[in-house]
């Protein structure tokens, strides 16, 4: 018996509209990949060999580009995911001291998720707001200026 797909109709078309944007599925990947994760909000081994026979691009390769992409997330994640830029210009405004609020704040280190699953802290490479560092982006959210009270407060609220 045929086991039952992760990936439903919507996304199986999406994957197929993409691939015929490019001459190399390769370059589909990362945009299938982040399509998928929309719903399923990471992606396991499973989704993968999925896409892989749909894109015709070894499991291994797609594993690869995957772990590359730090907006691919390879374990489940928290409901509130919280990117934080460790970009140089907000090492210069200080992102190391709300890194370390944060982290003292929710009790795990950065590339984790709390034990309740409400937040996931993920550093990651300029998110394109230096004139308004230090920053950081909770889901869709962009945070400018931000200071240690300013994350505690936000924090809070999404508690
Ligand atoms: S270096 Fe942090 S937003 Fe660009």
């Amino acid at each position: 018996m045929k086991e039952k797909n992760i990936l439903n109709n919507k996304e199986q078309k999406f994957i197929l509209t993409e691939l015929k944007k490019y001459e190399d599925p390769n370059a589909a990947v990362v945009e299938c990949l982040k399509y998928v994760q929309q719903r399923l909000k990471w992606i396991s081994l499973d989704v993968i060999k999925e896409v892989s026979q749909i894109v015709s691009v070894p499991v291994s390769k797609i594993e690869s580009i995957a772990t590359f992409y730090s907006q691919i997330f390879r374990q489940p994640v928290g409901k509130n995911i919280i990117k934080y830029c460790d970009g140089v210009v907000c090492y210069i405004n200080g992102y190391k001291k709300i890194e370390k609020t944060m982290s003292n704040y929710l009790k795990i280190t950065p590339g984790n998720t709390t034990k309740d699953k409400k937040f996931t802290l993920i550093p990651i490479c300029c998110l394109g707001n230096c004139d308004n560092s230090p920053t950081i982006m909770i889901n869709e959210n962009l945070f400018s200026n931000v200071t240690n009270r300013k994350i505690i407060n936000i924090l809070e609220n999404l508690r």
